[in-house]
């Protein structure tokens, strides 16, 4: 018998979220609580590379993560994948040899899993002949519940749904829409141990009464006015109820019991440098955000980084540059200070040398994309 041998390769973005999800309705099959939306990142600055190997010469699966043998079994969620599109097509009879990388370093604190989930699903689904949208975004969700967004480019929804056949994501408006807009992330230098959000939101929606209220009431009326605010580009729009949701979200980590906290104070005099900011332009012309980690991705329009990127380097200045995380484009920086600007913003803040880590400057992107196939 010829040995026979088919190989993808296959980037997937990360995303953001700006209305969050938080809680789930069922644990195993990963359905939300409540919609959510998110910013899809360019694939160029930061993403998932899959490779998957499908050959009747392999005796058994491997997967391997940043070049580590992973033991299959030990990742139910990756298992579950695995079944799902086996069950889903019945020609998958070799065995798959899959090897992810993440281009960022773990120690960034970005979640990789939802890349992770995507590119893995997005792999499996060319080589296997399943190309909806639909269908990879639900199977996705199995891997990682915010992976599902990755799936596609611009600005995306994730419809909670009532089972796991009607929880699936879907594209507001692709990587086009919204060319001015920019994503900062600063990566803050931290010590502390995080709850993983799996179980930070299993305990959040056990014990936080603020959740349930959240999920019924707030985010319903929210999700439209932020599909609206994104259609229109209403970046004062969009950047308030951004920031409001991530603040909602932070307020049900600590309604959490024990309570749970992601943001430490760095992320804190990142909030006061963004609304110090916004204050003393007179309106709101940045944004920030902050998932289960202390990092703050910020958003703005283009012709606003050079100022308030200078105004970072101002009062979080690096005296460790060599060793910084740092991708993207080069960031522009202002030649003459706006000198009304530091003293009204130092009268909020005081300069933290050293609290940052890194700092990656990008856009909203496209969803996963083939960078290679072969067969033989
Ligand atoms: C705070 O998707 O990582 O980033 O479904 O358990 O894998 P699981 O959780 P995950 O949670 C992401 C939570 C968040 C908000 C968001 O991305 O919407």
């Amino acid at each position: 018998m010829v040995d026979q041998e088919r190989k993808v390769t296959v980037k997937a973005p990360v995303n953001i979220a700006v209305i969050k999800y938080w809680g789930k309705k069922d644990e195993k099959l990963i359905t939300p609580i409540n919609n959510s939306i998110s910013a899809t990142l360019s694939i160029d600055d930061l993403c998932a590379t899959t490779t998957i190997t499908i050959s009747s010469n392999y005796q058994e699966d491997e997967f391997w993560l940043n070049g580590e043998k992973q033991t299959i079994s030990d990742n139910k969620r990756l298992s579950h994948c695995l079944v799902q599109f086996r069950s889903l097509k019945s020609n998958i009879n070799n065995h798959l040899k899959i090897e992810s990388h993440n281009n960022f370093p773990t120690a960034a604190g970005l979640a990789s899993s939802a890349a992770g989930y995507a590119c893995l699903v997005s792999a499996l689904g060319h080589l296997f002949g399943i190309t909806d949208g639909k269908q990879l975004s639900i199977l996705a969700r199995q891997g990682s519940g915010s992976a599902c967004r990755s799936i596609y480019g611009g600005f995306v929804e994730w419809i909670a749904g009532d089972d796991s056949e009607t929880s699936f994501a879907e594209q507001i408006v692709d990587d086009n829409h919204w060319p001015s807009l920019r994503v900062i992330i600063l990566i803050a230098n931290d010590k502390e141990k995080d709850v993983a959000s799996t179980s930070g939101m299993k305990r959040s929606v056990e014990t936080s009464e603020l959740i349930h209220h959240r999920a019924e009431k707030v985010v319903p009326e929210r999700c439209i006015q932020m599909r609206k605010a994104i259609k229109e580009k209403n970046f004062t729009k969009f950047a308030e109820l951004t920031m409001r949701d991530s603040n909602q979200f932070h307020a049900i980590a600590q309604d959490t019991y024990p309570p749970i906290r992601y943001m430490n104070d760095v992320s804190w005099s990142i909030v006061s440098l963004v609304h110090g900011y916004n204050e003393f332009i007179g309106s709101t012309k940045v944004a920030y955000t902050f998932d289960a980690g202390p990092n703050g991705v910020l958003f703005m329009e283009q012709d606003q980084v050079g100022q308030f990127m200078t105004m970072v380097k101002q009062f979080f200045p690096f005296t460790n540059q060599t060793d910084g995380l740092f991708r993207g484009e080069p960031i522009p920086q202002e030649e003459i200070i706006n000198q009304s600007l530091v003293d009204y913003l130092s009268k909020k803040l005081i300069i933290k040398e050293n609290s940052l880590k890194g700092i990656i400057y990008t856009k909203v992107g496209c969803g996963p994309k083939i960078v290679n196939q072969q067969s033989n």
